[in-house]
């Protein structure tokens, strides 16, 4: 009973028991109800048969009384026909021989209903069946004759109902065997079509069980013909395809953080052991230091990305999002960057362009204001990060239709058409020999991590750009109308 198929069988094989039991009962009961009934008539037509020649035939009763017809009469009936007939007032005017001295009795009750013009069946009882047949029943008719409506005899005609029985005890033997037979076969049937229904469940769950770490690239056989069993494998295969994906890239993630922490302490390992490998000035020991600062820097950066984006996969970044005003966060972001970008003798420029009526000059968001902050400085460090020197970099924040739009554009290097579908990618970047010279060391982390963070407060992110020429990233937030603000202050601005 633990499997589908034993549940499916077990329920088949008792509802078909039940109902082909139910019309066997059925059959059985109207077969031995219409068999009586015919018996019955074929009695009861006998007697009529001897009603028909009893009739007008009164002189009958003076001859056989006086003793002229001394045989007794044999009615051509066949040869299981017990005949009597009787004058009304008891006398035994005719008998069949085989009868022998034994008279057919005639009960009150039967008496009562004959002299109302009915004809009586009843079965005879146990004494008198032992007498004239030995075993089973013996059915009798009790049929009155009337001349004139004055009633004269009763006919009566006994016979045994041992063919009858005969019947039904063989139509009994019939049923008692072949139900339980029907039922077998319907087991074995049952049996049957659940394997086959249930082989190519079977043979999923054997491949889906073999489909481990190692074999990822098995899939499911798939039928030509679109049904459950190919549409199961179909979805299954596709949920494969994205376990096998994801497997993928957390192989690829793993070893691009190892191959991103690497180069980093291969770099201090190698400072520090060529700075033991002789006494140096303390100018030099300062030099060293410097050196291995900023490395581990670097690779404290690297690490806080990638607890990021372990906690953002994990959903344990839990974001504390309250109204947040988006300009002044805009300019906050240009501040801490500032200073980057004057060493760089680059120009930030941030301008605000407000094309919703009303509205006041405060922009706000619903979001966590750290987290947003960290994107715009690092689209901005990027910005900064790619750009040429002496030249200007433009923030421009548009309120329009419920969104604010954020562009970062820089004069810089651009993105190849080739590497932009790619910066969002984990790791990626654009040019990676470009990126191990000191200045724009990158970990390919940062474009990955903001877009998650924009996703996380429905907004959207992405990038244009022309090789040589500049790059544009565009963030667009939706906007917050905090209750009671709007319509307080309309001042335009642009
Ligand atoms: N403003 C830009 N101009 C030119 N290229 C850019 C710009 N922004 C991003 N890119 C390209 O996209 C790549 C991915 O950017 P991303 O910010 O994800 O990584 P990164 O800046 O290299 O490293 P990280 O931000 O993690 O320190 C960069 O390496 C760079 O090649
Ligand atoms: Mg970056």
């Amino acid at each position: 009973m633990r499997t589908i198929r034993a549940k499916i069988i077990v329920l088949f094989v008792v509802i078909f028991g039940l109902t082909l039991s139910a019309f066997s009962g059925v059959l059985y009961y109207l077969y031995a109800r219409q068999s009586a009934q015919n018996f019955d008539l074929s009695l009861s037509n006998d007697a009529l048969a001897i009603v028909g020649m009893v009739k007008g035939n009164s002189f009958l009763e003076q001859e056989i009384i006086s003793g002229i017809i001394q045989q007794p009469f044999r009615p051509n009936f066949g040869t299981n026909r017990y005949v009597q007939v009787l004058s009304i007032n008891g006398n035994i005017v005719i008998r069949s021989s085989d009868l022998k001295d034994v008279t057919l009795p005639v009960s009150s009750e039967v008496l009562a209903l004959a002299l109302s013009q009915h004809q009586v069946f009843e079965t005879l009882g146990h004494k008198m069946t032992e007498e004239l047949i030995g075993q089973g029943r013996l059915r009798m008719v009790t049929y009155p004759v009337f001349e004139d409506g004055i009633p004269r005899y009763l006919v009566q005609v006994a016979a045994s109902t041992g063919p009858l029985d005969e019947n039904m005890l063989q139509l009994r033997l019939l049923l008692f065997i072949s139900v339980p037979l029907a039922i077998l076969a319907a087991a074995l049937g049952g049996l049957f079509i659940a394997k086959k229904a249930f082989d190519p469940i079977d043979k999923i769950i054997r491949t889906a069980q073999s489909i481990s770490a190692e074999h990822l690239d098995r899939r499911l056989e798939t039928g030509k013909v679109d049904d459950e069993v190919t549409r199961l494998s179909k979805t299954l295969n596709a949920m494969f395809d994205r376990i096998e994906e994801a497997f993928r890239l957390q192989k690829q993630f793993t070893a691009d953080a190892s191959h991103e922490l690497k180069t980093p302490l291969t770099i201090l390992l190698g400072e520090m052991e060529v700075a033991l490998v002789n006494p140096r000035t303390s100018k030099e020991y300062v030099e060293t230091l410097g050196s291995a600062v900023e490395e581990i820097r670097r690779i404290t950066k690297i690490v806080d990305e990638l607890l990021t984006i372990a906690r953002l996969e994990s959903g344990q970044l839990a974001m504390q999002k309250h109204p947040v005003r988006l300009d002044e966060l805009l300019l906050d972001a240009v501040s801490k960057t500032s200073a980057y970008a004057s060493r760089r003798s680059i120009n930030i420029n941030f301008e605000v362009h407000d094309h919703s009526s009303g509205e006041s000059e405060e922009v706000y968001i619903l979001g966590d204001e750290d987290k947003l902050l960290s994107v715009f400085i690092n689209l901005l460090d990027n910005a900064i990060k790619y750009s040429n020197d002496n030249t200007t970099i433009r923030v421009s924040l548009t309120v329009a239709a419920g969104m604010a739009a954020i562009d970062i554009i820089d004069r810089g290097i651009g993105i190849d058409s080739e590497d932009l579908p790619h910066v969002f990618d984990r790791f990626y970047r654009a040019d990676k020999s470009r990126s191990s010279e000191g200045a724009r060391r990158g970990t390919g982390l940062g474009l990955s991590i903001s877009r998650y963070l924009v996703e996380a407060h429905g907004g959207s992110i992405s990038v244009a750009s022309t090789k040589g020429s500049g790059t544009t990233v565009s963030v667009s937030l939706p906007i917050h109308q905090p209750a009671g603000e709007a319509a307080q202050n309309s001042v335009s601005k642009t």
